[in-house]
């Protein structure tokens, strides 16, 4: 549906749960997070049920977040029921890697189309040192899973912070040796974010020319994401730029994001959105239910405000509880 800024919303991120097996520097503390209850988590009827209210509303797309989604139990059943709703064409999850292994077959089964793993470094002390967990050989063995699927839509997500610098040539170089995209997500402010060191996109490009040779700019995947891609002499895949903080794309949005708590989020930065959960809770019909949508997708903010009020309007919340 169109919003009021006349941009496609046909995308949603569904946080299936806030819980993680890791504890990213940049994004949990490291006692981790008071747990929300499984009562105040979103069923998976209930993912189901508004998934469909989305599709209905023209929602082509939905794509499974955390936390990490596969601490979750039954995540395939979510995407089995999801990718049975008409009008839905891709279902694909954003992972960790680490249970990736072990769930690709049933979720393969499901009809999951691709999946976002999340790669900040290939050295095994520095991986203990920033996700605070001894886990790269099972996040490997996920990326590895996943690359031995014909045809599977892959993605690698590096999150650059100036502590990964000497990581950032040989994670793109998977991109030379496979037909995947690997991307670097700049940091952004969001709760541990707005602590860390960011490495823009600017830099990062200088990095990779060094080694690589010229950039050669490519098309848009299909899709429609915020993602700038570029490619190099030699290369199976492309590399990918995901750069909230310097190459703004709100004017691009296609997505909004629904909570695990069942909180429909309209914007990375702001709290504005509408609780689907305490409608669902208090028995709302389907139309009650499309018009909170509406109503909330109508309000979409038309862009963050990262750079100017990082103090007073950036997210306190963890990106564990937004989904990514
Ligand atoms: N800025 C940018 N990316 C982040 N991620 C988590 N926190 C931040 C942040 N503050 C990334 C993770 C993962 C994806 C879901 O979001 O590294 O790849
Ligand atoms: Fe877990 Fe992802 Fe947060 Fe790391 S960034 S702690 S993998 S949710």
């Amino acid at each position: 549906m169109l919003d009021n800024h006349n941009r496609n919303i046909d995308y949603l991120r569904i946080s299936v749960t806030d819980r993680c097996n890791l504890r990213c520097t940049y994004c949990m503390p490291p006692e981790g997070v008071g747990w929300i209850p499984h009562s105040a988590i979103l069923t998976v009827a209930e993912m189901i049920r508004l998934s469909r209210l989305f599709a209905e509303m023209g929602f082509r797309r939905i794509r499974l977040t955390g936390g990490e989604p596969l601490v979750r139990k039954g995540v395939a059943q979510i995407v089995r029921g999801i990718k049975g709703i008409p009008g839905i064409e891709k279902v694909t999850l954003t992972t960790n890697g680490v249970l990736l292994a072990e769930q690709l077959p049933a979720l393969l089964d499901a009809g999951l189309d691709g999946v976002n793993i999340s790669l900040d470094t290939l050295d095994r002390a520095q991986f203990a040192a920033i996700a605070r967990r001894d886990e790269l050989h099972r996040a490997l063995a996920g990326i590895h899973a996943a690359l031995a699927v014909p045809g599977f839509n892959i993605k690698l997500n590096c999150v650059p912070s100036g502590e990964n610098d000497a990581q950032l040539v040989p994670i793109a170089a998977l991109a030379k040796d496979h037909n995947v995209a690997v991307r670097f997500i700049e940091m952004m402010p969001i709760g541990l974010g707005g602590t860390q060191h960011r490495r823009t996109q600017a830099e990062v490009l200088a990095m990779l020319e060094e080694s690589f040779g010229g950039a050669i700019a490519c098309q848009q995947p299909d899709g429609g994401g915020p993602g700038e891609y570029v490619t190099f002499a030699g290369f199976q895949g492309k590399v990918g730029f995901i750069s909230a903080m310097t190459h703004k794309f709100c004017h691009n949005c296609n997505r909004v994001r629904l909570s695990a708590t069942g909180f429909l989020k309209t914007c990375l930065q702001y709290e504005t959105g509408a609780d689907l959960k305490a409608l669902l809770n208090a028995g709302a019909s389907d139309d009650t239910l499309r018009a909170a949508i509406a109503q909330a997708i109508a309000q979409k903010p038309a862009s963050h405000h990262f750079s100017e009020h990082r103090e007073t309007e950036g997210e306190t919340r963890n990106m564990h509880q937004i989904g990514g």
